[in-house]
């Protein structure tokens, strides 16, 4: 069955938040690089390219359903934070955005009676679990480190070892 016209259009929405979070991190990236924090750089570019999956797995369930994937212009993502803390402050807020967007498709699809597409959520609802437990409690650490070079340099040790799956 074709994609409901409604369905197709909240998954587009949906499509740019992954996106816009992919360049976000990548903004926070290149922020973290030229401070020399290699570890958070790795963490963020690691969850840019998790955004990248997401928005392809997207693209990918449109297109095999007959729906039309909008891929969205790159907004240019902010590449300089003032303190670690808003970096990882603003990803919580990414996170939280895009699993209120999730859960907005889950409606959408649930009200257009489709069953497949909110099947094809479930994945993205427990995903969403995780990457807000990670950004919530890394945010907390880094509020509790913020007035130490030390802890912060430690705790980007830590990071780098996250980001190796370590
Ligand atoms: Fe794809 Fe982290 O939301």
């Amino acid at each position: 069955m074709a994609l409901h016209k409604d369905v197709e259009a909240i998954l587009n929405k949906q499509l740019i938040k992954e996106f816009d979070a992919e360049i976000v991190y990548l903004g926070m990236y290149v922020h973290f690089e030229k401070e020399l924090f290699k570890g958070f750089a790795a963490w963020f570019l690691k969850q840019a390219g998790e955004e990248r999956v997401h928005a392809l797995k997207i693209v990918n369930y449109m297109l095999d359903r007959g729906g039309s994937p909008e891929l969205p212009a790159l907004t240019a993502p902010k590449v300089d934070y003032s303190a670690p803390l808003d970096a990882f402050r603003a990803a919580l807020g990414h996170e939280r955005t895009n699993t209120s967007g999730i859960y907005e498709c889950l409606a959408k699809a649930q009200k257009a009676n489709d069953p497949a597409t909110v099947e094809f959520l479930q994945w993205f609802v427990k995903e969403q679990v995780e990457e807000e437990k990670w950004a919530s409690e890394y945010a907390q650490m880094v509020e509790r480190i913020k007035g130490s070079v030390g802890g912060m340099y430690q705790f980007d040790h830590r990071l780098e070892k996250a980001a190796k799956g370590e």
